[in-house]
């Protein structure tokens, strides 16, 4: 299980730590050599903390031309103790240790371009893992240079890495960027901690002390995060929802040569946090989960679904037209504050408001939030390879004729009068 603890032991601190901070972004970042800045890949050639993720990409071959060319890029650097494999071999997850560790253990996938060397199964298995390599690397590259400063104004920012399996409607993969406070710093995708940070003459390399995962499936990552989300993914699995959060590859319907992929590609799910669910009155959480509340259950997961669409705090991306892309917020003042509507997966709308504000007096500084009908986000932006997730401290109560006393309550303590009504309203397709 490494790869959970891994990836999702720090979103234990999105739940502690308070969203402010006091960070001067650069102080560990590492002075660049005097004179004449090299480019990423001559830098981190001659580094004696990048020997295994340089050996990585003498291996793949391609990606390290694009570290070495002027256009301007950032890359990820996981150093050689993020690179270092554990003890004992894991799980065949695609990422840089599992290439690291077969270049270790399988030597001769190094030399390659040897006609001598005709045996097909280490052709194919060179291959493979090229591919893999390459995939991965691209997810570690972001186009355009950023520092550490400049990194910490988004929440979420595009890769290189481009899906080829249908899904995202086809953008780039993203990374989120986190923002900690104790001690201070940067972490990428809520895991791996920018150890150091300088400046090339093509860009910014940032060390990492972990590699960087391509993210999974909404519902797959949700299952990994199942220590606060099991309520969720468990009520999923019981209304029979997780092809609607899913993305991958079909086993069955698959041939040689022709991968099918099934799911759905796009997709952005508000997730109630197991604490969201336990403080709905007790009596309708009994209802919910028993048997005859599933129909009940159904639509209310499905009301915290925004199929086909992607909602980032600072991107929104409708599938089905896509110059409906909107960046929110420009380069030169970065906050915003955006009030839009989306469509559930009933079709009912969700209003979304989404926040950038900078924290004065902190140079710099910005922080990002976000309400759907007025509950806020309490995890925001985690992405996925459908789409995108948030994570919410409440169940989100659909619209219904509140009692006027009970105006500043709990929306959902007159529930038993409205909600087996509201469940059992309008046919629903889908789910
Ligand atoms: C960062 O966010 C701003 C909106 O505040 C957006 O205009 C910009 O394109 C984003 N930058 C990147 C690299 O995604």
């Amino acid at each position: 299980m490494r790869l959970a603890t891994l990836v999702f032991a720090p979103l234990a601190h999105a739940f502690v730590i308070p969203f402010e901070w006091d960070v001067r972004w650069t102080t560990n970042a590492v002075e660049s050599v005097l004179g004449e800045k090299q480019t990423i890949w001559k830098m981190i050639k001659d580094d004696d903390k990048y020997t295994r993720i340089v050996r990585i990409l003498e291996f793949e071959g391609s990606v390290k031309k694009e570290l070495d060319k002027d256009a301007l890029i950032t890359f990820f650097a996981p150093n050689n103790e993020g690179l270092t494999p554990p003890k004992h071999r894991t799980e065949e997850v695609p990422s840089l240790s599992y290439v690291a560790q077969a270049l270790d253990e399988e030597p001769w996938l190094l030399d390659d371009g040897g006609d001598d060397d005709d045996d097909k199964d280490k052709k194919r298995r060179r291959k493979i893992l090229k591919r893999i390599a390459h995939a991965v690397l691209k997810y570690h590259i972001l186009p355009d240079s950023h520092d550490a400063a400049s990194l910490a104004q988004n929440s979420t920012m595009a890769t290189t890495l481009h899906p080829h399996d249908g899904s995202a409607d086809g953008l780039a993969r993203r990374i989120h960027i986190g923002k900690e406070l104790v001690p201070p710093g940067i972490s990428i995708n809520f895991y791996a901690r920018v150890k150091s940070s300088a400046g090339a003459s093509n860009g910014q390399v940032h060390e990492l002390a972990h590699p960087l995962f391509p993210p999974a499936s909404v519902f797959d990552e949700m299952f990994i995060a199942s220590r606060w989300l099991s309520t969720s993914t468990s009520a999923i699995q019981r209304v029979g929802g997780a092809k609607y959060l899913e993305w991958g590859y079909d086993r069955e319907k698959s041939k040689p040569g022709k991968p099918v992929f099934s799911g759905t590609p796009l997709t952005t799910f508000f997730a109630p946090s197991n604490q969201a669910w336990n403080c709905l009155p007790h009596r309708l959480h009994l209802f919910l989960f028993s048997q005859f509340g599933r129909h009940a259950l159904r639509k209310l997961l499905m009301y915290h679904a925004v199929p086909h669409t992607l909602v980032h705090a600072e991107l929104v991306h409708h599938a089905e037209h896509k110059k409906a892309e909107a960046e929110l917020g420009s380069l030169n003042d970065p906050s915003f504050r955006h009030e839009f509507e989306v469509h559930s997966a009933l079709g009912s709308p969700l209003k979304i408001v989404a926040e950038k504000k900078r924290v004065l007096p902190i140079e710099g500084a910005v922080v990002t939030s976000m309400t759907v009908n007025g509950v806020s986000v309490k995890v925001l932006d985690v992405v996925a390879s459908n789409g995108a997730w948030h994570i919410l401290d409440k169940v989100l109560c659909p619209p219904h004729k509140h009692k006027p006393h009970m105006a500043d309550t709990d929306p959902w303590d007159d529930w038993e009068d409205w909600f087996l009504t509201w469940a059992e309203d309008a046919r629903i397709q889908g789910w």
